[in-house]
């Protein structure tokens, strides 16, 4: 299984990929309802939407594994600077792997992949997106050495409060 990086010939089996693991993390709430979901939210979904896939090629840290020409794994990441009082911060978007291959350390190389290419660029911290209830990703990320405590960010969605004043 080799690491690397991510290109644009990859984004139809990366899209299929995190499309497969969104559906999967959100299945219970999901249940059978996907076909009738929304289009164009379906489209706006994940890091491999059409418009942000791109961003994600450029900083040349988001990752596939690939296998005899198949990929079966990946990872989103960009380097980020000035937030979190770091002038170079490299944040993990996503990441999956095909339930297939799971367990066989692809992931781990995957993230590791990214804190080492990360740290090379200048990085000087990694901040990555897991859910709270989120157990394999959490040790994962465990065993990689990062630290997990209950820190969380408040969110506020900008959108919804355009669409509130066209009403008022
Ligand atoms: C999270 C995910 C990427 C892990 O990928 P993976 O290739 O299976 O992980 P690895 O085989 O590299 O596992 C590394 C370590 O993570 C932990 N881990 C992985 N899966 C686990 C599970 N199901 N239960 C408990 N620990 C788990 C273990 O510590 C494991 O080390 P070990 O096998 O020596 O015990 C994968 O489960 C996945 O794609 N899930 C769906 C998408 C998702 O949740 N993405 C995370 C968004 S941040």
């Amino acid at each position: 299984m080799e690491i690397r990086p991510m290109r644009m010939k990859d984004l139809v089996r990366v899209r299929d990929l995190e499309i497969a693991c969104i559906r999967e993390y959100f299945s219970e709430i999901l249940e059978n309802k996907w076909e009738e979901l929304p289009k164009e939210w379906k489209e706006s979904l994940g890091a491999s939407n059409r418009s942000a896939f791109p961003s994600y090629l450029e900083g040349g840290l988001s990752f596939v594994a690939e296998e005899e020409g198949e990929v079966f794994g990946f990872i989103f990441a960009k380097m980020l600077h000035h937030v979190y009082n770091a002038e170079n911060l490299i944040w993990v978007e996503n990441m999956g792997v095909h339930t297939y291959y799971r367990r066989m350390g692809i992931g781990y190389k995957l993230l590791r992949e990214v804190v080492n290419k990360g740290a090379e660029m200048g990085g000087t911290v990694v901040h990555s997106a897991i859910q709270p209830d989120n157990v394999p990703s959490i040790m994962l990320h465990k065993k990689l050495g990062f630290f997990i405590d209950r820190r969380s960010v408040a969110l506020f969605d900008v959108t919804d409060m355009n669409k509130k004043k066209k009403k008022a």
